[in-house]
Parts: C-alpha cells; structure tokens; sequence
C-alpha cells in the first residue's frame, strides 16, 4: 500500500482547479501543488532569454539553466523561485499563460519538470492540479477528478480574477485566449489534456465554490478515510 495519498485533479484552463485543490488541501491539512506554475515559470525563462513557445531548439538549449524552486510559506501561497527569483506574481498574466502552454508542449520541458512533480507526491499527502497528473505524471494517484466547466463560463471567472488584480483585459480576449489554450493544451502529441479513464467527471458550470469542495471531498471519501 502507497504511504502517500495523492489526488490528481485535472482539467482545462479556468475551470477552477487551483481554487478548488488549494481549498481541499487545506481543509485536509495536504500538501497542494500547483503543476501549471511550473510551466509557468518555464515560460517566463524562456521569455526572459527572448526564446519563443514553439522554439524547440532554443529551448532544448536553455531548459537546463532554469533552476526551479517551490517554496512553501506561511501565507499559504506557492512560491515559485526561479534561479533565486521569486517569480510568483511575474507569471501570472495572460502572456504567461500562452506562453506555459506553448512550451508545455516542448518533451524536454516536460520531461524535465516529471520528476519534480512525482518526488513531491512521493513524499507528501498531496492534491496536485494540472493537464496530464491523472494520466502521465501520477496514473496511481489515489484519487482522480477531472474538473470542467463551458469555455463561457471558464473565460468569465478567468476575466473577473483578472480585473480583481488590476489587469486591463477585454472579456473577448481572455475567451479567446482559454479556447486557444484548450485547443493546444488537449491536442499537443505528448501528455495532452484529457480525461483519465479511472477519473470522476465533475462538472462545475452551474456549482459554486463551496459546492465542488464539497463534492471533491465527497469524491475523496470513497477511496480514503482523510
Ligand atoms: O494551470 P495553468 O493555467 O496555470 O497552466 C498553464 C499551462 O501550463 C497550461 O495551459 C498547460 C501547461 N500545463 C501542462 O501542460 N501540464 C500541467 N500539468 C499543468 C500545466
């Protein structure tokens, strides 16, 4: 029997993983991790030496200079160091989203990070969000939800949070940008997004934020006795 409890959660872009997966980590005293600011912090490397998302050679070249730190803190917040920089608020803006899913696509990126994610798993109690933890990084994961919401929806809770932290974005826009980012995230040739054919389906359009912390934990009592 594994010592660790893993719940892999994953999902498309705005479907509300990260709110979800921290609220549930915390509620079960779990580790939450937050793959997609990994990828993130790749990307804004890569932007940083001026290296596009589809630069395959570019970035096999410079993947190994990115030395990436998750820092846990007591405000709760996943820190991500990037060669000594603390990159947390840097990589949260719409270019950076583009950005991580186009060298998410990169095998080396993704190799390279698989690790990372698997030694935190090994050693924790963890709910760990992403596109491909149920299917690549954790196909043990004790618990599997793949949570989805309409690309309307997703966009305007993308939107919102985004204008909540001063960001001047066009609702038209940031559509735009989730449907794009599916298209790459679930059609990409290596670990694409999809659902696990062991996952639970939960759809989350219509549920507030409560309710699918509620169902998630519903969903983890069946496998595990928290
Ligand atoms: O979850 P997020 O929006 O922060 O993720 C940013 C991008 O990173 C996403 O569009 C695709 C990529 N990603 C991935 O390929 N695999 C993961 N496990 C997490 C994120």
């Amino acid at each position: 029997m594994d010592k660790y409890v893993s719940v892999a959660i994953d999902g498309p872009a705005g479907a509300g993983k990260s709110t979800i997966a921290k609220r549930v980590a915390a509620e079960l005293g779990w580790l939450y991790v937050d793959t997609g600011a990994i990828y993130r912090t790749v990307g804004y490397h890569m932007s940083l030496m001026g290296i596009g998302p589809k630069d395959k050679d570019g970035i096999e070249r410079c993947i190994d200079d990115v030395n990436i730190q998750i820092e846990y803190r007591d405000d709760g917040i996943q820190h991500m160091i990037l060669n000594g920089q603390d990159v947390t608020d840097l990589i949260r803006t719409p270019e950076m989203s583009m950005m991580a899913s186009g060298v998410s696509a990169q095998p080396c990126v993704r190799a390279y990070l698989l690790d990372m994610q698997r030694e935190l798993a090994r050693t924790h109690n963890v709910v760990m969000d992403g596109r491909d933890i149920g299917t690549v990084v954790l196909p043990d994961a004790t618990v599997k939800v793949y949570l989805t919401a309409s690309a309307e929806v997703r966009a305007e809770r993308r939107w919102k949070e985004l204008l909540a932290k001063g960001q001047d974005v066009k609702y038209e826009d940031v559509y735009i940008d989730v449907v794009k980012r599916d298209e790459q995230d679930m059609n990409r040739k290596i670990a694409p997004l999809k659902c696990a054919d062991d996952a639970e389906l939960l759809d989350c359009s219509y549920l507030t934020i409560d309710q699918v912390v509620a169902e998630m934990k519903a969903i983890i009592r069946k496998k595990v006795q928290p």
